[in-house]
């Protein structure tokens, strides 16, 4: 139990057997598989091949820290540059444009949030309180940034799964520093009206990030095959800041995320500078203070791996799932596809009092992880290139359920609604 004290052997075990129990614990508390077919609620996954080539780099570079790359590991100032550029190529951003590495999407949306802050701090104080506008599917670490940083966080209802720019536009005070889109929204997975919300942020002389931390390594390749996705990345003018996330759909091992700025004058206020201290001066451009290098060193293997052309390939068979998922869902009486959805993620919500609670439940006992929308009640899935094996399987089994479901031998009991822990 975890407070006692009497866990710490006093004399250490050897390694295969601590292998074999860490193997037997996952295995009797019944873990999930990440990269198993049926994981379709956290589960980013660009096939064995790439995953073995982002742990070899990983391991290559794991005992490294990124927070003494210019002392002591210089190479991954360079290798950390490539994987900037390459992301700010692909998300069209402008020359003199920057970036910066970090742990995952919470970290680059705080250091986001940061940013805008001491931007505005300098640039344009405002009289009361800092206030941030966002639409409420925007994800829940931007009012984690303003929790931690004082800010007002106001979250405006979305219309129809987007922001409703109008109802943001008449959120907007003099306090207002950052408004909010997404590329796309983690619920819904719509992508936001991103240059309605650039003209209300010029207007306003507000800055605009853009979360695109699901799509952001997915909608560029949706874009060149063809696919309708609104004008989302810094090809959109007053798109200030993005954060992207390597460890999903870049499909790089977890621990890695960008964030963007549009000048790289304005990494000034993102860094965090302290020198009153014995031990000298302390820099650092990010939230975290160490950094694993081996997400780096992962990162930048996986995206020369695949290249443009192999990231298009995977997103190509994903929406390909994506459609035939959405087409066999549809002749599913009670679901609903919500909206039309811009990238590999999906969610379902329940029709004619069909209770999605218990749906969801039905599935998990038969092994199948989803996601959850509470409102309106669904399920969400986060679709992979190799998706398409599991639609017939999925649709037999949601079809036995909501019979279930509906004959009352399968009630919600549990009321798990969490996203994560
Ligand atoms: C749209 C969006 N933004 C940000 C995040 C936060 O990312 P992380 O879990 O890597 O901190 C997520 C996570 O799913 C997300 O979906």
């Amino acid at each position: 139990m975890i407070g006692s004290n009497s866990r710490f052997p006093s004399q250490g075990r050897d390694w295969p057997e601590l292998a074999e129990e860490l193997q037997q614990r996952r295995q009797a508390q019944g873990d999930m598989t990440w990269d198993s077919l049926r994981n379709l609620k956290a589960s980013y996954n660009g096939g064995a091949e790439v995953s073995k080539i982002g742990w070899d780099a990983y391991t290559m570079f794991s005992g490294d820290n990124l927070i003494y790359s210019s002392t002591l590991y210089p190479s991954l100032e360079s290798i950390g540059d490539d994987v900037i550029a390459m992301a700010l190529e692909m998300l069209n951003a402008p020359e003199g444009a920057t970036g910066t590495i970090t742990t995952g999407g919470t970290e680059s949306i705080l250091l986001a949030v940061r940013t805008a802050l001491n931007w505005a701090r300098a640039t344009r104080p405002v009289p009361g309180k800092a206030e941030i506008i966002l639409p409420s599917n925007a994800h829940a670490s931007f009012t984690k940034a303003a929790e931690l940083m004082g800010i007002t966080d106001i979250r405006v209802p979305i219309r129809n799964y987007h922001a409703d720019v109008q109802a943001m536009a008449d959120a907007v005070t003099e306090n207002t520093i950052m408004i909010v889109g997404s590329a796309h929204a983690y619920p819904f997975g719509h992508v936001d009206d991103i240059t309605a919300l650039g003209s209300l942020c010029e207007k306003h002389n507000t800055w605009l990030h853009v979360d695109s931390c699901v799509g952001g390594f997915f909608l560029p390749f949706a874009v060149d095959l063809g696919h309708p996705v609104p004008s989302f990345d810094f090809s959109v003018a007053n798109v200030c800041s993005m954060s992207a996330d390597l460890h999903k759909y870049g499909y790089t091992p977890r621990g890695a995320s960008v964030m963007l700025l549009r000048d790289q004058a304005w990494s000034q206020y993102q860094g965090f500078h302290f020198s009153a201290w014995e031990t000298g001066v302390f820099n650092t451009q990010t939230i975290s203070g160490s950094r694993p290098a081996g997400a780096i060193a992962a990162a930048w293997a996986v995206m020369n791996f695949l290249g443009f052309d192999g990231y298009r390939k995977l997103v190509e068979a994903t929406l390909a799932a994506k459609d035939s998922m959405v087409n066999a869902l549809a002749t599913v009486d009670g679901l609903e596809l919500c909206g039309t959805p811009h990238g590999g993620l999906i969610a379902f919500r329940g029709v004619d009092g069909l209770d999605m609670f218990a749906v969801r439940e039905g599935m998990t006992a038969n092994g199948w992880q989803t996601g959850v929308t509470v409102d309106p009640p669904g399920f969400q899935m986060i679709l992979n290139a190799h998706s398409g094996a599991i639609v017939e399987p999925f649709l037999d089994e949601i079809t036995s359920v909501i019979e279930q479901v509906r004959s009352g031998a399968i009630i919600a009991a549990s009321g798990d609604i969490s996203y994560g822990v």
